[in-house]
């Protein structure tokens, strides 16, 4: 399905994953995030903490693009709001010794708007391309040529006048970003030279970035904090940070300003976050599904009502990491609740549970709903 027929079919999913409330464990960037955002980011391959597996790949790839003297194949960076996506472009770059040029799908809204940018590339820049699955279907199209060959067909004069002319573009890298990998276009997805789906971190390499970003803010946090932290931190390091700038609130106004497991408790707790890292929210979600649905399986949309909120935030926000932990299962009909979330509600599970399906469905396969 194109991004267009599932836009139509599913308005919601075309809206950006900003959120605009001030959800503390929200992997969209809110407030003052981008601020901090900026101030922390790794720059080097080095200080990029964790997906090992990927960084790994990503230096062979560099290296060997350097050695040739040729660009970096196109790469394609997906995952869940927060886990480094706009940060490993970044490094790439930096590490490739050539610029980065930044935009956003829905933002480059014609030809020649895509024309523009891409003219602009030096020989093996990267193009930075976020939310690439919101890209308009006619600029989608111009980028295959441009991804393919290195060259853009534009259009000009009108009407009897009009002629195509072809623009010779220099070698460069196309670096796209998604949240939702089941929105691209096949035709794109097929464009790219390697994907990198980011995973959640654990918490040894969550407590690694508190740390790092505490020494960064000049804030002192032992290794108890720092793994307190991490663990309450859904796996996603923008949030790691959040709760790390937000606990040492807390703690220089209630406490000696220094964090300690203490002052994380305490800023846990009135913040109301519990010790696997669900808010309100988490927990709403799991407690429609158990006691208004017997357990599921219950359809994305009447979730989504129910709890009232977009069925996009519900995939892209809270679903990833409630099915990541095996709190909820997908089944064809919808989700379910597992025995892990009656327990963490303090529920007694029914003695036949629903089989949850979710490895062997897509996540993002529109099917599985009403
Ligand atoms: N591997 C990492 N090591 C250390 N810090 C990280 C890492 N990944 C992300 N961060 C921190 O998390 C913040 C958010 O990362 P980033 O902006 O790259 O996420 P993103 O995947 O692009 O999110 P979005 O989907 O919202 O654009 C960064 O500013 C950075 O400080
Ligand atoms: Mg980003």
């Amino acid at each position: 399905m194109t991004c267009e027929a599932m836009a139509k079919e599913n308005p919601t999913s075309v809206q950006s994953s900003e959120s605009s409330d001030s959800r503390p464990l929200d992997g969209a960037p809110q407030g003052d995030d981008s601020r901090y955002d900026r101030a922390l980011r790794p720059k080097t391959f080095d200080d990029y903490v964790g997906q090992e597996k990927h960084k790994d790949n990503l230096r062979v790839f560099v290296e060997a693009a350097k050695r040739r003297g040729e660009p970096l194949d196109h790469l394609l960076l997906c995952g869940p709001p927060g886990l480094g996506k706009t940060t490993l472009a970044q490094i790439l770059a930096h590490e490739m010794g050539v610029q980065l040029h930044m935009t956003n799908g829905p933002v480059v809204e014609h030809k020649g708007a895509l024309a523009g940018l891409l003219t602009k590339l030096e020989e093996r820049d990267i193009l930075f391309v976020d939310e690439i699955h919101r890209l308009n279907p006619v600029v989608e199209e111009s980028l295959y040529p441009a991804m393919e060959d290195f060259r853009i067909d534009i259009m000009t004069g009108e009407g009897a006048f009009a002629s195509a002319i072809q623009i010779d573009l220099k070698p460069f890298t196309l670096v796209g970003a998604t949240t939702r990998t089941g929105l691209l276009t096949a035709p794109l997805f097929s464009r790219f030279g390697h994907v990198v789906r980011l995973d959640f971190y654990p918490v040894h390499e969550l407590a690694r970035i508190v740390e790092r970003s505490a020494s960064l803010l000049g804030v002192e946090c032992d290794q108890p904090a720092c793994e307190e932290i991490a663990k309450r931190s859904r796996g996603t390091p923008r949030i790691a940070n959040r709760l790390l700038r937000r606990v040492r609130d807390f703690a220089e106004v209630l406490g000696s300003g220094k964090i300690d497991f203490a002052a994380v408790k305490l800023a846990a707790e009135r913040l109301e976050i519990d010790d696997v890292g669900f808010d309100d929210m988490d927990r709403r979600l799991l407690k429609v599904i158990i006691d208004d649905y017997d357990g599921g399986p219950v359809g994305v949309e009447t979730l989504a009502a129910a709890i009232g909120e977009p069925r996009d935030t519900i995939e892209d926000v809270y679903e990833p990491y409630l099915l990541q932990q095996g709190f909820i299962g997908r089944t064809p009909r919808g989700r379910v609740a597992t025995k892990k979330a009656y327990l963490h509600l303090g529920k007694k599970p029914p003695s036949r549970m629903p089989e949850p399906l979710q490895a062997l469905l897509p996540l993002e396969d529109p099917s599985d709903d009403e």
